[in-house]
């Protein structure tokens, strides 16, 4: 049969694959056969590419096989790597993950321009155009993403700005841009090497300094737009390439790139814009208004056994669920007062934890089932009639500020209604703040007591103070 034949049908499957892959994702109940499925995809799209070694003619064999071979190591290389590296991630170091493998993919894109421009392959002007714009934004994926994953890891922890910032970007992108365009109308193609090279310097260190003023604060939303910049860079070079499975893959990642986004944007009330040039989350909470009331502790116990004879109780889960691993423990609780007849609910806000999904990833993994997890509209009516809500490990999402201050830097952001709750516990190591760094006006409310701890220890205590209370009947 004729490769060629072979190739285009197994990039249409893949190209299926990858978007009934991500279909399947749109609900926590089929998103891990999603992710199976477009594994397949791509494993199908990787196999049909090393078919091309078996379509070229007699003259350029000797020179393609020592390419299948370096292409074979390298496939192994990271197989091998992203294999490990995937095993023993921790859930809270994810989004660092998905920065580094984000930006090895807008790396690629640009290499694959690179070798283009180099080569002097690309010639005609549409398709030169295509090519840069693919090697400059696969290129500031990859500086960017590499400058992302180093602050969410803590390599970086400088947020670096200095005066006339927007001028000095402003210049690298123009000369960038120059160099681009001389390469595009003015050496069709054929430019000497150093200007080439010259060119994905400047994107390079433009991709660094665009990341390095943003503060740690705002990396999920800088990781997901250069998740879409990296989507469009692979499509691009898939176009120069002629190579649908590249352009339908860059498409889709690219649009839900995008989209994600914007709807991360969204809720927390900003634009893109804001969120790339205003330094948020840095400066902490100097636009503070002065709160009223005090801070009210409360013991684990005692916190548990209201709870376990009230008839509705909400749970607000956030970032600190996932840095105690709490979520087991959680479920245990849950399970003993569902026993008891509580009625039960999770209120997930949608920026809840540092990544899309957080905590519905960490939920599922400890078995809890989906009908008991609510978004943020649809349970925020709810509050009201709850007799408690219990936050554990959430800040900025549950700050009535948000609603009420509008000196306050989340001010317009939507949170849940926990406040609204007859009774509210907060599960906290201390005096820590959220992720804006702004004080949270609900741990002095009169009807909110703190109950201090880390929210693993926490649960293990009111777990306890439930069975001690059940055995003593
Ligand atoms: P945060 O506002 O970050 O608050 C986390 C709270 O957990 C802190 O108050 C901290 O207080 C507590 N905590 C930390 N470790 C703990 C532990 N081991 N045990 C108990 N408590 C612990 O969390 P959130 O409410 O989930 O809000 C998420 C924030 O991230 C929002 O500001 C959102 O805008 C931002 N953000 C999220 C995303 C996505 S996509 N999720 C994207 C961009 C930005 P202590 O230190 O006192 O314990």
């Amino acid at each position: 049969m004729n490769p060629n034949l072979i190739i285009d049908a197994s990039y249409f499957a893949a190209a299926f694959l990858f978007i009934y892959g991500l279909k399947r994702m749109s609900s926590p109940v089929t998103a891990r056969s999603g992710i199976q499925v477009a594994g397949l995809g791509m494993a199908v799209a990787i196999i049909a590419s090393f078919l091309y070694f078996f379509n070229v003619s007699e003259e350029a064999k000797p020179h393609v096989v020592t390419n299948a071979i370096l292409a074979a190591i390298a496939l192994l290389i990271g197989l091998g790597w992203a294999w490990s590296s995937g095993k023993k991630v921790a859930m809270t170091a994810m989004p660092q993950m998905v920065a580094i493998y984000n930006g090895l993919g807008g790396g690629a894109a640009a290499l694959i321009a690179a070798v283009e421009l180099l080569g002097g392959h690309a010639t005609g002007t549409i398709e030169l155009v295509v090519t840069i714009l693919g090697a400059l934004i696969g290129s500031i994926s990859f500086s960017g993403s590499v400058i992302a994953w180093a602050k969410l890891d803590g390599r970086i922890n400088k947020t670096w700005r200095v005066k006339g910032q927007q001028l000095i970007n402003g210049t690298v992108m123009l000369i960038t841009l120059a160099i681009g365009a001389y390469i595009i109308f003015g050496a069709h193609g054929q430019a000497p090497t150093a200007l080439v090279i010259a060119f994905f310097a400047g994107a390079l260190v433009f991709g660094v300094l665009m990341t390095m003023p943003i503060g740690g604060a705002d990396m999920p939303v800088v990781i997901s737009l250069y998740n879409a910049f990296t989507g469009l860079a692979v499509g691009m070079e898939g176009f120069v390439l002629q190579n649908p499975a590249l352009m339908i893959a860059g498409m889709v990642v690219g649009s839900a790139g995008t989209l994600l986004t914007l709807l991360m944007a969204k809720a927390m009330n900003r634009s893109v814009s804001n969120v790339i040039f205003s330094n948020f989350g840095v400066s902490g909470d100097e636009q503070q208004g002065e709160i009223k009331g005090s801070q009210k502790p409360a013991d684990a116990g005692d916190a548990a056994i209201n709870m376990r004879y009230a008839s509705k109780v909400i749970i607000a889960p956030g970032y600190g669920l996932a840095v105690a691993q709490a979520q087991h423990k959680l479920y245990e609780f849950v399970k003993l007062l569902q026993d008891a007849g509580v009625e039960v609910k999770f209120a997930i806000h949608p920026v809840a934890g540092r990544m899309p999904g957080h905590m519905n990833v960490l939920l599922a993994e400890a078995g809890v089932p989906y009908d008991l997890i609510f978004d943020m509209e649809d349970i925020n009516g709810e509050f009201k009639e709850a007799d408690v809500a219990i936050v554990i490990g959430a800040n900025d999402t549950v700050n009535p500020a948000a609603r009420t201050n509008k000196s306050s830097p989340i001010y317009g952001m939507p949170i849940l209604n926990v406040d609204q709750a007859k009774q509210v516990y907060v599960v906290k190591r201390g005096q820590g703040k959220g992720y804006s760094g702004v004080e949270n006006e609900l741990f002095f409310a009169d009807n909110t007591n703190l109950v201090y701890g880390d929210a693993q220890k926490v649960m293990v205590s009111m777990i306890q103070a439930i069975k001690s209370l059940e055995g003593g009947h």
